[in-house]
């Protein structure tokens, strides 16, 4: 149980006043009070949950704080209703025991409320189970409240039964089913209210029901107020039932009626049947003659309760006034006296009432058995009227309080008696145990021959035994009870006794206890409504039915204390079978206001529902207690370690409970005995340990996860990386592509008019280079045409020498001159020459001969001469040779002399370039010496030989000095050779006019392309 405190500045407020450590009536109630005021109604006093009625909604009810409460038992949270329901609920799944709620308390206490709140979380905690199950229950409800609840001084919403409700689940928790059983209904409501007090609230929606439907006249109805049973101090206003909240509720239990499955038939009788019972409670006698009466009301009013009950006018009328007899084989006709006849009209109505009422429920448990099967596990909601002690208490008030002592005597004897017996089997000490048992009290009421009950039946059977008679007969028999709670009146024609209960003294009337106990209807009046032709008034009193058990239907009728006897004991063994949880419940004021605090009324209540003497009890007992063998499997944790495996035996326990540190414990021979409050220490405990426990699991599991997942892991994050530089990559290239795109775009924009130029360029320098291309091919063919030739042809003598012409006749073969040019001869020597018509300009070399001989005399080979030269031969015979371009004559073949030429330069720079090695040879050794020296001047000391050293370095720079400047002479001659060399080269060879264009073309490109700048790149 989660004990805590709350700090509210005046002192700590406890969630469990059984850890208060000045516990008295005193504390307590300051605890409970203080909690009210801070809207803390639910307090714990060990295990029993104390509920203050708030009288106000208070926002503790959420589907959030029901979640919160889910598993409440493992949780540190603030007493709840919510936390009993769910413990109960574990409770009972965990040890597969039947549990059970007692719910007690005055009316008003909020006993209902608290059922509906724990059928509500258990319903919630099932959720997985028999929905259309847990509909119908929480349906049930609504039509349970109709019928079985009324406004009373005490509650607007009285429920005026008893109810225990039993819930049953597989094992696995799944709801299977439910069965409700009522006890006790205060049918006398019926006929009979306090001032301030309503009827059933069935009776006010039926009206408003009906008038809404415009089915009053039907059924002979016109307002509430007509009706006897429906008038009365407090009653409300005819206009109140008509047009308020009950039409609406009406229509709620209808359909609640069709939702769980009651067939319209049968709604339809029991609607006529409450309508009969409003009528008959108008049924009026006036005294006749013998002690008899005549019926003043009318036929018609008669007739319709007939026909609604579907019977005989003749036999209703008769079975109201008189009772027959077949005696000693004749028909005898009792008749009743004014007051008779009133009783039997009301017990009729009553009777039609009550059972319709277990009709209802008989209904609702056929509806609502479900497929429970015999292998169940039970949660049982009992909710009962508190004790009750009022200015006048009667058979009724006697019931209930004895009812109360016995459900103390349950809660004694699970507290204490079950204990003693335990600690005495265990052979544990219990001297210090105190225990307070009011089985004599019960005695007292329920045992034979002696008990009031007995002697309260025994005189009803007597015709002529009176109330005074009963009383008499007590105050013998009982005065000296061994109970002590038998107190006679005062004075012997008194019609009272006293009876001191648990929770404390109450008089009891014994005024019309006979008559009460009786509960006698006529079997005239059976009879009558057996033969019914309706089959739901004929089954309600179908004699031979045992369905109606309640009431004996033999000839001597079960009295009333009987029958709550029988069904006292049913509910007692019922309970017994299970592990009970008390909720008490407290109504704060008579008011039903809200944050309002009577300290006399709670007072009295705490002590009624022994809630004090609980305290105490559960201080000095050991409430909690395990066989060795659970309690060594649930908390061996605790003290061993997880794969030890003590034995199951007393000692272990002992090392578990000092372990734990726990005082005051008892270890019995098959039991460890604890204090209630010992179950949470250990629960702690084995908290810490469970949560270490699956805090190293947790571990563990990850390590073989990750070990296991590892490698996948890492190869999804390679290929995830992949694809991000991937997708980054293509990202930035993109990017970069679309920016050099946007340049290049800028850029060819800029450059249109470039590229304008360009192309024309282009166009030009193909046009060149087309013409180049022809005339190569053009020249080609002049070359292929001559190459068959005739080398040489002498001309004429002429001034003393011959020359070779040499494809002069070239026009022969490779078509005409190119104009201005034309060929001609020369009429002295008979050569031909050629002259340019236009320069006039004349030449002895054909122009066409530029293109297709060599111009560099080095690359000839053989006789073959070079452009513009000719070979010629003086008259005697010595060849020589015309360079008609200068018009020098030269005795050797151009080639020889170039070679020559070269040759000699080749050798003029070996000789040089020797010379220049020479020089540098020099100049190294006279660095040496020079470095030498100074290596010599660093290391001498004497003067003299340092200025001798100065002297001779130097001279060695001045030969330096000279040497150099000759290497420098001898390096300059080198370069003007390569000069020679090189204006040689160029001097032999031409330029072709037309590759002049090529050039320009060429040049102008090479230009445009260095004015694009480079795209710049971008590193990645
Ligand atoms: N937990 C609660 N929260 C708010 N109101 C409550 C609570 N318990 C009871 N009440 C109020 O008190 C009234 C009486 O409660 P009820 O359960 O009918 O009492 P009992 O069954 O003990 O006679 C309810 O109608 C409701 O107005
Ligand atoms: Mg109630």
């Amino acid at each position: 149980m989660a004990t805590m405190m709350h700090d509210d500045g005046a002192g700590g407020l406890l969630d469990n006043l059984a850890e208060l450590s000045n516990l008295t009536s005193e504390t307590i109630l300051d605890q409970l009070k203080r909690r009210y005021e801070a809207n803390l109604i639910y307090t714990y006093v060990g295990d029993i949950l104390v509920a203050t009625n708030p009288y106000q909604m208070l926002p503790i009810y959420t589907e959030e704080v029901q979640e919160m409460y889910k598993g409440a038992s493992n949780k540190q949270l603030p007493p709840h209703i919510f936390a009993v329901a769910d413990r109960a609920y574990e409770a009972m799944l965990y040890s597969q025991v039947d549990q059970c709620f007692v719910i007690s308390g005055e009316s008003g206490a909020g006993k209902t409320e608290s059922t509906k709140k724990i059928v509500q979380h258990i319903v919630e905690l099932c959720r997985a189970g028999n929905t259309e199950l847990e509909d119908r229950i929480k349906t049930v409800n609504v039509f349970l409240e109709a019928f079985g609840n009324a406004k009373t001084v005490m509650n607007n919403n009285s429920s005026r039964f008893g109810k225990y409700l039993e819930l049953r689940f597989d094992r696995s928790g799944a709801v299977q089913g439910a069965t409700l059983s009522h006890y006790l209904l205060e049918k006398s409501r019926i006929s009979f209210r306090n001032d301030g007090e309503q009827n059933f609230h069935i009776f006010y929606q039926l009206f408003a029901g009906l008038k809404d439907e415009g089915r009053l006249e039907h059924y002979g109805l016109a307002k509430p107020s007509d009706h006897n049973y429906l008038r009365g101090a407090g009653a409300p206003s005819d206009e109140q039932v008509l047009s308020s909240h009950f039409g609406q509720e009406w229509r709620e239990v209808m359909g609640s009626f069709e939702f769980i499955g009651f067939a319209k038939g049968q709604t339809n009788s029991m609607i006529d049947m409450l309508v009969a019972i409003l009528h008959i409670g108008d049924i009026t006698f006036e005294p006749a003659p013998h002690d008899s009466v005549t019926i003043t009301c009318t036929d018609k009013h008669l007739a319709l309760i007939a026909k609604l009950l579907k019977i005989s006018f003749e036999e209703l009328k008769n079975a109201i006034v008189a009772t027959r007899n077949i005696t000693r084989g004749e028909l005898v006709t009792r008749n009743f006296d004014e007051e008779k006849a009133a009783a039997n009209r009301d017990a009729t109505a009553k009777a039609i009432y009550a059972r319709i009422f277990s009709w209802i429920f008989r209904s609702i448990n056929d509806i609502l058995k479900g497929n429970a099967s015999h292998d169940c596990l039970v949660l049982g909601l009992l909710d009962i009227f508190g004790f009750e002690n009022f200015k006048i208490n009667s058979l009724e008030q006697m019931c209930i309080n004895i009812t109360n002592e016995q459900l103390q005597q349950f809660f004694n004897q699970h507290i204490f008696v079950y204990e003693q017996e335990e600690y005495k089997k265990e052979g544990v000490d219990f001297s210090k145990i105190d225990f307070v048992d009011n089985q004599a009290t019960l005695d007292l009421f329920l045992k034979k021959p002696q008990g009031i009950f007995s002697i309260l039946d025994e005189e009803s059977r007597f015709p002529k035994a009176t109330d005074l008679t009963f009383t008499e007969k007590c105050t013998a028999a009982l005065t000296s009870h061994p109970s002590r709670a038998f107190k006679p009146p005062r004075s012997q024609r008194d019609l009272c006794f006293t009876i001191t209960h648990y929770a404390g003294t109450v008089e009891y009337q014994s005024t019309n206890f006979l008559e009460k106990n009786r509960d006698t209807l006529s079997q005239d009046v059976i009879s009558v409504l057996a033969a019914s032709t309706d089959p739901l008034v004929s089954q309600l009193f179908d004699p031979t039915a045992n369905a109606n058990a309640t009431v004996s239907t033999n000839k001597r009728q079960q009295s009333l204390t009987a029958g709550f006897k029988v069904s006292l004991v049913d509910l007692v063994k019922r309970l017994k079978q299970c592990h009970p949880h008390f909720v008490r419940c407290i109504k704060p004021n008579a008011e039903q206001m809200a944050s309002r605090w009577e300290e006399d009324l709670v007072s009295r209540q705490l002590t009624y529902s022994g809630v004090l003497e609980t305290i105490k009890i559960r201080k000095m007992g050991y409430s909690f207690r395990l066989p060795f063998q659970e309690f060594v499997t649930r908390y061996k944790i605790i003290a061993y370690k997880f794969h030890e495996n003590p034995m199951q035996s007393s000692e272990t326990c002992q090392v578990i409970c000092s372990h734990a540190k726990l005082d005051d414990y008892q270890v019995g021979h098959n039991k460890v005995f604890m204090k209630y409050n010992h179950a949470e220490v250990l629960a702690d405990l084995q908290r810490e340990q469970s949560s270490a426990l699956v805090f190293l699991q947790k571990i563990v599991k990850a390590h073989v996860a990750r070990t296991k997942f590892s490698s996948l892991l890492q190869e999804k994050r390679k290929q995830d990386r992949r694809v991000t530089d991937f997708l980054t990559i293509a990202e930035t290239r993109g990017t970069t592509c679309t920016l050099r795109m946007d340049k290049l775009k800028e850029e060819d924009a800029a450059k249109q008019e470039d590229r304008k130029w360009l192309t024309r360029v282009k166009k030009q320098a193909a046009r060149a280079e087309a013409r180049r291309a022809q005339k190569e091919a053009e020249r080609q063919a002049r070359l292929e045409a001559i190459k068959n030739e005739p080398a040489k042809v002498k001309t004429l003598p002429h001034n003393g020498f011959f020359v070779w012409e040499r494809a002069e006749h070239l026009d022969l073969h490779v078509g005409p001159l190119p104009p201005p040019w034309k060929k001609k001869i020369d009429k002295r020597t008979n050569r031909h020459y050629f002259k340019n018509m236009e320069s006039k300009v004349t030449t002895w070399v054909d122009p066409r001969s530029y293109e297709y001989r060599k111009h560099d005399p080095l690359e000839t080979q053989g006789d073959e001469l070079p452009y513009g030269w000719d070979e010629a031969e003086t008259e005697d015979g010595v060849v020589f040779y015309i360079n008609h371009l200068d018009g020098t004559h030269h005795p050797e073949h151009p080639r020889v002399t170039a070679q020559r030429k070269q040759e000699q330069i080749a050798k003029e720079q070996a000789e040089q370039k020797a010379r220049a090695d020479e020089r540098r040879e020099t100049l190294r050794v006279l660095r040496d010496k020079k470095r030498r020296l100074q290596g010599q001047l660093a290391e001498a000391t004497d003067s003299t030989a340092i200025a001798n050293l100065h002297q001779r370095i130097e001279a060695i720079d001045n030969v330096i000095r000279r040497e150099i400047s000759q290497l420098e002479s001898v390096q300059s001659a080198l370069r003007i050779l390569q000069q020679v060399l090189e204006n040689q080269r160029r001097k032999r060879h031409r330029i072709d006019p037309d590759r002049a264009v090529r050039w320009a073309a060429a040049r102008w490109l090479a230009k445009i392309r260095s004015r694009r700048a480079p795209v710049q790149q971008t590193a990645f």
